[in-house]
């Protein structure tokens, strides 16, 4: 049996998250994982996709957990299973749920009751679901990561000795263990004495490992996060990493004897809205920047799951360390050009707020979790009395995306972070302003991790707050009530459209968005993530199982203009 505290026989592991891609492709992920001589696949657990709301558990679905360890177990492959709480993962908050942003004074990832309560409660429901398929118990799982690299954020060891034991407490007896980045620091801060510990890198091995051999000379080393490509944000460049690149730091690995994690072997998607984000504070970037909806990562397989030369390379490479490979390699799905799609029926934003959510008053303009609203946008509209000669209105702090009206045209949009300039004159009749703000995507990682969503402090006009507003809380989750026209009037105001689309035999395909400016794409209901024609990412991935055969549905929400109303299915991916 593999374990990770032996090696014996060498742990080659590969990161597929069950939750960035459907159910309906499991099982072909893994076989081509298994096809390229991994022995074990590593996943998080995101908590926020599994408790919404709290103590509201969701396990079923397009993204089943029980279903990926099952499908594992068949093809004869570990697991390893890193449950946080907390993952980071470019996934909004880290995978924290955003309604722990509701109580103002909680502190996130340290001993903190409130906190831990919210982590007991999550672990009560979730952790007795996957105790059967620890290998202890006969199932797959070889290995339970303790939190996620600690050390990069904070130094609390009762906090990470309590999620240590809260594992064993709840019958985790199989192999705990940290990853942390290699700099002591880190080491420091993100390990526990008795719990084997793993470092994470992209290069430097011979540093990485030297560093962990230093606090763990007896025990195997093992690179838990071996950062095969990267993540992309929105308005960055696609990032792509040469395969001999790959191939030269596993090689160096091997050289070591080292368990590898490949993080990751198959990135996927960020589905709806749950993208993460990052904030820089660095030489290289400044600010905030959210990750596009492509988890491609440059990983072996892409995010449609295809063979690619780097998965060729790595495949060699086992083949010389470890002997002939008894799988054939799998082969790529079927891609199909549905064409292009032209909607027929549009719907205003303005004209359907009524349908989408019930508005609340509240005298001053608070973020997003305070109205308990997770993800999407938020709607803040009021009455700004006159007369008031030039005036300057402020958006004290804008998380991420303002966009701003005044008596229903649209007359600034400000990103978080960038000087605003938005002076008028108020006229005695006074004026309407709705400011909408889109959640872009929460940080998931560092001390920026409390990351609200919405008007972050308020409102002010010639440097005086301003009260009174009623808010439209848009979580885009329910959109069966908005009441589409069957014209399309050339707008550039928020609006959704609609289509049908006919499929002879469902095939993976790819939406290109060409015309389109920002907003997202539900098919057939299911939120495929957000577009933005800044790039790199020009298309968004649609999987085979979200579509059926015979009549499909498209809606997307458009924020500011289509120049054509329409949209495109090809059978390419264009990453940037
Ligand atoms: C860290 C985290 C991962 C991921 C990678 C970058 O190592 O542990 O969750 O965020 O960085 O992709």
């Amino acid at each position: 049996m593999l374990t990770l505290t032996d090696n014996q026989q060498p742990i080659m592991s590969g990161a597929i998250h069950y939750f960035r891609l459907l159910k309906s492709d499991y099982k072909d992920r893994l076989m081509k994982l298994k096809a390229c001589g991994f022995n074990t696949v590593e996943t998080y657990v995101p908590w926020n996709l599994h408790e919404p709301e709290k103590g509201k558990f969701v396990f079923d679905g397009h993204f089943d957990i029980e279903c990926f360890l099952q499908t594992a177990a068949e093809l004869d492959l570990a697991v390893i299973l890193r449950p946080g709480p907390y993952i980071c993962s470019e996934w909004d908050f880290g995978g924290l749920p955003a309604w722990l942003l509701k109580d103002k004074n909680m502190v996130l990832r340290c001993y903190c009751e409130p906190y831990l309560k919210h982590v007991d409660d999550w672990f009560d429901a979730f952790i007795p679901r996957i105790v059967p398929y620890l290998s202890t118990n006969g199932g797959p799982i070889i290995g339970v990561q303790v939190e996620n690299e600690y050390g990069s954020y904070g130094d609390d060891k009762k906090y990470l000795t309590h999620i240590k034991e809260g594992l064993i407490r709840r019958g985790v007896d199989v192999t705990l263990f940290t990853s942390d980045g290699g700099p002591d620091h880190m080491l420091t801060g993100g390990t526990l004495p008795d719990v084997y510990k793993t470092v994470n890198f992209g290069s430097a091995a011979d540093w990485n490992f030297s560093q962990l051999r230093k606090r763990q000379p007896d025990l195997p080393v093992m690179c838990m996060e071996f950062w095969d490509g990267w993540f992309d944000h929105w308005e960055v460049p696609h990032h792509t990493r040469p395969s001999h690149e790959v191939v030269q730091v596993f090689e160096d690995m091997l050289a070591h004897n080292a368990h590898v994690n490949f993080y990751m072997f198959h990135g996927g998607t960020n589905f709806g809205f749950y993208n993460g984000a990052n904030f820089y504070n660095d030489a290289n970037a400044q600010g905030y920047g959210a990750t596009a909806t492509s988890y491609d990562y440059c990983a072996l397989l892409t995010e449609a799951g295809d063979i690619t030369e780097t998965y060729l390379a790595i495949r060699e490479c086992m083949e010389k360390h470890f002997g002939p490979i008894p799988y054939e390699i799998p082969a790529n799905t079927t891609k199909k050009a549905y064409g292009k799609v032209n909607f027929t029926k549009q719907a205003l934003l303005f004209d359907n707020l009524n349908n989408l959510t019930t508005k609340k008053e509240s005298a001053m303009a608070e973020n997003m979790e305070y109205y308990d609203q997770d993800f999407g946008y938020i709607l803040y509209r009021t009455h700004v009395e006159g007369p008031r000669g030039d005036v300057g209105i402020h958006l004290t702090q804008i998380h991420d995306r303002a966009q701003i009206f005044i008596n229903d045209e649209e007359v600034a949009v400000y990103k978080r972070g960038e000087k605003q300039e938005l002076s008028r004159n108020i006229p005695s009749e006074g004026i309407t302003l709705d400011i909408l703000v889109e959640n872009m995507g929460r940080i998931n990682y560092g001390p920026q991790l409390k990351d609200y969503k919405g008007l972050v402090g308020g409102l002010t006009i010639a440097g005086c707050y301003h009260f009174g507003y009623d808010v439209y809380n848009l979580d885009m989750k329910d959109l069966s009530k908005l009441e589409f026209k069957d014209t399309i009037e050339k707008t550039n105001k928020p609006c959704f459209y609609q289509a049908t689309f006919t499929v002879d035999e469902a095939h993976d395909t790819f939406l290109k968005f060409e015309n389109l400016t920002k907003g997202f794409v539900l098919i057939n209901g299911f939120n495929i993530g957000r577009y933005w024609n800044v790039g790199p990412q020009e298309t968004l991935f649609v999987p085979s199982g979200l579509l059926k055969e015979g009549e499909n549905e498209i809606v997307i929400f458009e924020q500011h203009e289509a120049k054509e109303p329409s949209i495109e299915f090809i059978d390419y991916a264009i990453l940037g």
